[in-house]
């Protein structure tokens, strides 16, 4: 806290709070573009309140990313946290092995003593395999049960980044482009102005399933995600906001 008054983020963390209509924000001083330390401090932070909002046998959907690595990494083992279920939030968004929310998910069960379980959903459906996989009994209970989580933990990107990141096709990078897309999470892709422009063809969490969840938590830094966390925020299903203090000075721009 002493930290936070001198570099006066608990000032930003309020007036992002009221701006955008969430229960908590906590920011973290620095800038996770260019420092490791930031991005560190970043995860812990988001570790913290995911240890303050969880509750034995909770359902906790996360996604994936290396800012939700980072959250991973610094969970530890808890009494509280012992019987919770971790489940990715989506299947096969095009992300390589460590950064796919299967893999935060089975690492925030073994941090925590946690349960798991996997969504084996390929990458870059078509509509035809898409229909079938549904289908499948194993996959449909993971679905519904995802679908019914009351903690949901997410990382936010830049979409030209996550299209990119994903090796989203040239007709697709150009068509986000065309329909203005900024900001991506769980597999949505988001405009300016909060509005959803696009949905990755795969299985999981949607939307409309946010406004059940009773938490929904949002970590994501660094001054180059900045106007990506702000459309995020506008959508205005966010409880709380974990970031730091370059993409913080970013977001209050939108007020
Ligand atoms: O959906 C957003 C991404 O998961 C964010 O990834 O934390 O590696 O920037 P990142």
């Amino acid at each position: 806290p002493l930290v936070k008054e001198a570099f006066g983020l608990t000032d930003l963390e309020e007036q992002i709070r009221s701006f955008f209509g969430v229960s908590q924000v906590v920011i973290v001083p620095g800038d996770s573009d260019t420092s490791a330390f930031t991005r560190k401090e970043l995860g812990r932070a988001g570790a913290a309140v995911l240890r303050k909002y969880a509750a034995n046998e909770d359902v906790i959907a996360v996604t994936g990313g290396s800012t939700m690595a980072e959250v991973a990494n610094h969970l530890t083992t808890s009494a509280s946290m012992k019987k919770n279920l971790f489940l990715p939030a989506r299947g096969g968004l095009g992300e390589s092995v460590e950064l796919q929310a299967n893999t935060i998910a089975s690492t925030m069960a073994k941090k925590t003593g946690g349960k798991y379980r996997l969504l084996h959903v390929p990458d870059h459906m078509g509509e035809e395999a898409y229909q079938s996989l549904i289908q499948d009994p194993q996959i449909k209970e993971i679905v519904d049960t995802v679908r019914k989580s009351r903690i949901v933990v997410h990382g936010i990107g830049d979409a030209m980044v996550m299209a990119r990141r994903r090796k989203a096709s040239a007709e697709a990078t150009q068509n986000l482009q065309e329909v203005g897309a900024l900001a991506e999470a769980f597999g949505y892709y988001f405009d300016r102005q909060g509005n959803v422009v696009h949905r990755m063809p795969t299985v999981g969490l949607r939307l409309e399933d946010l406004q059940q969840a009773e938490v929904v938590i949002g970590v994501g830094g660094g001054k180059s995600k900045g106007e990506a966390i702000a459309s995020v925020l506008l959508y205005g299903q966010e409880d709380v906001l974990v970031t730091d203090e370059a993409a913080a000075h970013e977001i209050i721009k939108r007020s």
